[in-house]
């Protein structure tokens, strides 16, 4: 029973063990020194092993708490961003960027249409996954490649090792876009469907899939409309404490200033939003035959 509780313990958090390894070896280490520089001073051993003995004890304890204290605090531990520009600036010149024998254009030319990214941002529970499969659904009946990219698939896939803290949300929307834009450069549309609260981290985006490939659609609902949604019970736990980082609830999300189309779910079905989309496309000359790409 108390076996098992530990072993719990343990699982949620392995730094626990590592922590109580660490305050045994260096206090072992430091009793014995002491002991040996009582022994040496008083010309007693019994001295030097009474006071190792009792600093084991006492000092074991306030090096395990201390330990702990630190472990929470992030104070001069490198970020993600900044070891990830190390490993940057270490790579450089060693890596060589290779050219294709075929090119995008030769490959939308085969599949008869253009490659670009559409990117759903909006809050958790605005309906972006909807029109996402809705969108892909359309692209499919028109005989057009495309593929929806999804916040909670990537997450559990290609993104599992990131939280929702500001930096990993940054990291996350780095990564599908510059997998967004290999599967454009395949000849493929992309459907992105994720949150991406931040006007800098779609920004970011928009440069790394070129702006002339990149529209922006903001899936729009209000906070209170998603919330009454809540059709994976997350506001209800964000609400109550136990998701942190929540958008919309304790993270911000940042409204676009000038997204490409702007789509409102609170009072619009999901075909007419569908249809706004396809309508943005058409004006745009994004939806094409074969012989005029
Ligand atoms: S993003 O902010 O980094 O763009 P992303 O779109 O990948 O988020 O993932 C959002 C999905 O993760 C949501 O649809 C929701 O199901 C789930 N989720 C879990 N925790 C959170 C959280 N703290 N904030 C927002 N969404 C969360």
């Amino acid at each position: 029973m108390v076996l098992d509780l530990f072993k719990n313990v343990f699982v949620s958090d392995p730094t626990i063990k590592r922590h109580l390894v660490k305050s045994v070896s260096w206090r072992v280490l430091g009793s014995l020194d002491t002991l040996f520089l009582g022994w040496f001073v008083t010309g007693q051993v019994s001295v030097g092993a009474q006071i190792g003995a009792l600093e084991l004890i006492t000092k074991m304890v306030f090096y395990f708490v201390h330990e702990r204290v630190w472990h929470r605090i992030t104070f001069g531990l490198p970020t993600r961003t900044s070891k990830a520009n190390k490993i940057k600036q270490d790579n450089e010149g060693k890596l060589f960027a290779q050219h294709d024998l075929i090119n995008r254009t030769q490959r939308e030319l085969l599949n008869g249409h253009k490659a670009y990214t559409i990117w759903l941002t909006g809050l958790s529970g605005s309906g972006k996954s909807t029109i996402a499969k809705a969108l892909e659904a359309w692209f499919y009946e028109q005989r057009m490649r495309a593929f929806v990219l999804d916040g909670d698939n990537t997450r559990l896939g290609l993104n599992s090792d990131l939280s929702f803290s500001s930096e990993d949300r940054k990291e996350n929307i780095r990564r599908v876009a510059q997998v967004s834009k290999l599967i454009n450069d395949s000849g493929s549309i992309v459907i992105a469907s994720f949150i991406a609260p931040f006007g800098d981290d779609r920004a970011g985006a928009r440069h790394i899939i070129g702006n002339t490939n990149f529209i922006e659609v903001y899936v729009d609902a209000s906070l209170a409309t998603c919330k009454s949604r809540d059709t994976k019970g997350l506001y209800k736990l964000a609400e109550a404490g136990k998701i942190k980082d929540f958008t919309g609830v304790s993270s911000p999300y940042e409204i676009p200033t000038m997204p490409e189309v702007h789509v409102r779910t609170d009072n619009t079905a999901v075909e007419d939003c569908l249809n706004e989309i396809v309508s943005f496309l058409q004006a745009a000359g994004q939806i094409r035959s074969v012989s005029a790409v």
